[in-house]
């Protein structure tokens, strides 16, 4: 999907996005993402980079750590939510695959649930790359397409059926659900997502969460 498409879809789901999350998850997106800063421990004063950051949970949970976040995405919409729930917050109106940055800018990065909707995923690491100083991190949070052998009639029927069916009924998008369902299918397995990212000069390392249905990468760029 273009761009374009990409921030009129999450636009569109802007108000209701949070409560989806949190019943679609069951509740364990909470979990997930307090993982996902935990990893790269934010120290006070750090520059965070919240890459495809939506309403700005991830952003949310590095100010606890007295870091300091920056919120990018290229819905308007979505951004507008993080401002507002977030009032210190610095925002950007953006693209991850050309992010509005120079070299060696950020201590950190994360990105929550963006990667899989880039169009060309490593590119959108290799901007983070870019953008991190030696020695920074990188933490993608990320749907997998192969959770445990024993999950996995159950997640795709959960996915194909009961995502579009609850998203549709709350936000009246059913078609913004259908394709969180499609891009979770298609999207690349957990050992692809480790080969771009060494390739681009990461070490990784990687968690998998809830049997695997999500799985927290955890990047770290050379020292030099
Ligand atoms: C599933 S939401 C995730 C939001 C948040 N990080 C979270 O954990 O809930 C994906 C977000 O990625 C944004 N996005 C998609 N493609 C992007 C791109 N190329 N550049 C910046 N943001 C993008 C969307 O607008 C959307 O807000």
């Amino acid at each position: 999907m273009e761009n374009k498409g990409i921030a009129e879809l999450f636009s569109s789901i802007a108000q209701r996005y949070n409560l989806l999350n949190h019943i679609l998850s069951l509740g364990l997106d909470f979990h997930w993402r307090a993982k996902t800063i935990k990893e790269i421990s934010p120290e006070k004063h750090e520059k965070i980079l919240d890459i495809c950051a939506g309403t700005g949970d991830l952003s949310a949970l590095a100010l606890k750590y007295g870091a300091k976040p920056l919120a990018l995405d290229l819905s308007y919409s979505m951004l507008k939510i993080a401002r507002k729930r977030l009032k210190n917050l610095p925002v950007v109106l953006g693209n991850a695959l050309r992010l509005p940055f120079r070299e060696r800018s950020f201590d950190a990065a994360v990105m929550g649930f963006g990667l899989r909707n880039l169009k060309d995923p490593a590119s959108g690491i290799r901007e983070a790359y870019r953008v991190l100083r030696p020695g920074g991190r990188l933490a993608i949070l990320e749907f997998s397409p192969e959770p445990s052998w024993f999950l996995r009639p159950f997640y795709m029927l959960y996915l194909k059926k009961l995502v579009p069916l609850l998203g549709g009924l709350i936000t009246g998008k059913r078609e913004a659900y259908l394709h969180l369902s499609h891009s979770i299918e298609s999207f690349l397995k957990p050992r692809e997502v480790i080969e771009l990212m060494e390739r681009t000069g990461f070490s990784v390392n990687y968690f998998k969460l809830t049997m695997g249905t999500v799985v927290l990468y955890i990047g770290k760029k050379e020292e030099q």
